[in-house]
């Protein structure tokens, strides 16, 4: 099956009323980690790169990876999202390599780390929504500001400081025309997100709901949504490793989330704890090992183990064969006819 769009992924997501895990990637085990999680479980997937990761892997490599996975997966729908896009050139460079769907992050400046202004943000994702759909590319924007920093990229502080305001959500995405649209309820990147199981004073599923209500058919998107599980944070530290105590999302929020508009939920770090435990134990259990397949087996499994979770909790599980692709060039005339403009955006009230 070719790369599908990410916006026909969200939109039978909607129909069925499940969320899908958008899974980052950096190399080839990841992929395949996410790939043979997304056959056992007959999952659709949304695979995502961070700027990041493309310089990591190099654009080229990362993503001929992800034309072999669709090639040797047919049956599998693929989206393949840039994650977190920090200006117009970015998107547009991914968009020219074949991705089929782009993140603006305009909530930032271009540094990737100080908040940009409502206006700033409108018209950098505009432009971008233009460019794309024209393409037949999704877009997904980004209003208020996640906590933490990843790989340089963001704000720092704590999740509160930048919660998305209702009313902005809805004149940014009238604005700006994005087909998903990710929200700040006081969810960080990487692991130290909160300091206690979170509860309503940290974590804002009530906004969430708020800007459901406002924006029913906008496909909401939780970034941050790792949950740090106790018993990947132990493996990492049983053998050898210093990671502090520390909260992630309880996956029943994210469920609640679902129920409420979520439809992509980004998950990185859980796959990251995963691989790393897997791959301290084999080597402080045997030493004298030095072939990386040794361990990176063993660590392509362990994140495959939880990507398959994830899909079954997401409820993506089951879907893959529910649709056939419909081709970017399809989607592009349904942006340029209108026909894919989620109107009216805002709920009678
Ligand atoms: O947005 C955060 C993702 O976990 C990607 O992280 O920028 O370190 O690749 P990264
Ligand atoms: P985590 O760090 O919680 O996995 O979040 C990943 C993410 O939001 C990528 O955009
Ligand atoms: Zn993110």
């Amino acid at each position: 099956m070719p790369l599908v769009s990410m916006r026909q992924l969200l939109d039978e997501a909607a129909k069925g009323g499940y969320g899908v895990g958008a899974f980052n990637v950096n190399d080839m085990e990841q992929i395949q980690a996410i790939m043979s999680a997304a056959k056992e479980t007959k999952s659709p997937v949304i695979v995502q790169a961070s700027r990041g990761a493309r310089a990591f892997a190099e654009d080229l490599y990362l993503f001929k990876l992800i034309q072999a996975a669709a090639e040797l997966n047919p049956e599998i729908p693929i989206a393949m999202h840039q994650d977190h896009g920090n200006s117009f050139e970015t998107c547009k460079s991914a968009i020219e390599l074949g991705y089929t769907s782009v993140m603006m992050d305009g909530s930032l400046k271009e540094d990737g780390k100080t908040p940009a202004s409502f206006e700033e943000n409108v018209a950098v994702t505009k432009k971008v929504v233009d460019f794309a759909h024209a393409r037949g590319v999704t877009v997904e924007g980004e209003i208020g500001v996640l906590g933490g920093v990843e790989d340089g990229h963001g704000a720092g502080g704590t999740g509160l400081e930048h919660i998305t305001d209702p009313d902005q959500a809805v004149e940014f995405a009238e604005r700006t025309g994005v087909d998903a649209l990710a929200i700040a309820i006081g969810t960080s990147h990487g692991a130290y997100k909160f300091t206690k199981k979170p509860d309503g004073s940290v974590l804002k599923m009530d906004v969430l709901i708020a800007i459901h209500k406002r924006l029913p058919n906008t496909h909401l998107v939780m970034h941050g949504s790792s949950s740090v599980p106790k018993d990947l944070h132990d493996v990492i530290n049983q053998y050898g490793g210093k990671l502090k105590e520390t909260w992630g999302v309880p996956v029943e929020e994210i469920q609640l989330g679902i129920r409420n508009g979520v439809r992509k939920i980004n998950v990185d770090t859980d796959n990251r704890l995963a691989m790393t435990g897997a791959i301290r134990k084999v080597l402080w259990e045997t030493p004298e090992k030095f072939d990386p397949r040794d361990y990176m087996k063993p660590a392509r499994e362990a994140m495959k183990k939880v990507v398959a979770l994830r899909m079954t909790q997401f409820g993506q599980a089951g879907h893959a064969g529910d649709y056939q692709p419909v081709s970017i060039a399809e989607i592009a005339k349904g942006y340029a006819s209108g026909a894919l403009s989620i109107k009216p955006l805002v709920a009678a009230r």
